[in-house]
């Protein structure tokens, strides 16, 4: 028996849980620059190559909510050069999408804290925000973004509201996150088997899947992939019974 088989008959049978919102951490790139004796500014930029693939796949196969991290707070420790490599090929991201570069589009958001950026590339994300607001797809972008820096800034947010005590909901709709569902599903690309940072709070029911393809050889086979091996789950969110729906 199949790999997937095996795993719907061990999950106790047919499910088909809706798959809302996917999320990617974009591992990988280095290696895969080093295996070719390139400079790992080269791995970035396939990687970028892949992150459009990847996420206009999504649309394609009509995923509401695609979240990609692709800077995290601890990355600024990288060399200058690669962190300069990494928000060149943001900027340009940014940049084709304002001038109809592209030809699929998405409502971008930027989940993170924005103020460690130039005052020129924060406008730019701004613009980016006020000028994709109307497709229909969302696409988040993580970006100087960490797990525990997101559950901090909400809580503090709270605090200046002058709240005393709060509820779960409380800081579920105070996140970068806030009012979007939880992800159903976490890809990790580059073989290691961790969160890293990534959607700590949001996390906690998501189906989690690893694989040693390195990020910018991510194709569209891959994606679907983890999606059938999403599918082959069953999503109790600590009941006993049969599946429920996500909140
Ligand atoms: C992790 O691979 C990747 C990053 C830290 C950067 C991700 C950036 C991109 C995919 C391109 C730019 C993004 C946008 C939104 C256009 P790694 O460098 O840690 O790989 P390694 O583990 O093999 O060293």
């Amino acid at each position: 028996m199949g790999f997937f088989k095996r795993l719907k008959k061990e999950s106790g049978g047919v499910t088909t849980p809706p798959l809302r919102h996917i999320a990617f951490i974009m591992d990988g790139n280095g290696r895969w620059a080093k295996k070719r004796g390139l400079p790992r500014e080269f791995g970035h930029s396939e990687g970028a190559k892949a992150f459009i693939r990847v996420v206009e796949y999504c649309i394609d196969l009509d995923i509401k909510l695609v979240t990609v991290y692709a800077f995290s707070t601890e990355n600024w420790k990288r060399p200058q050069s690669e962190v300069d490599g990494i928000m060149k090929l943001f900027v340009e991201y940014l940049e084709d999408g304002l001038t109809n570069k592209r030809k699929k589009n998405m409502r971008v958001r930027f989940l993170g804290d924005k103020s460690r950026f130039s005052p020129e590339i924060q406008a730019l994300m701004d613009e980016v925000v006020e000028k994709t607001a109307h497709f229909p797809y969302d696409l988040n972008i993580a970006i100087n973004y960490g797990g525990r820096d997101d559950i901090v800034q909400a809580v503090n947010t709270l605090i200046k509201e002058g709240k005393t005590e709060v509820t779960e909901e409380d800081i579920s709709n105070a996140l970068y996150t806030h009012h979007q569902p939880d992800p159903d599903l976490i890809v990790r690309t580059g073989g290691e088997w961790r969160l890293s940072n990534f959607l700590t709070w949001q996390s906690t029911y998501s189906e989690l899947y690893f694989t040693k393809k390195l990020w910018p050889d991510m194709k569209e086979k891959d994606v679907d992939e983890a999606v059938e091996f999403f599918k082959s789950r069953k999503r109790r969110f600590g009941d006993v019974k049969e599946e429920r729906k996500a909140k």
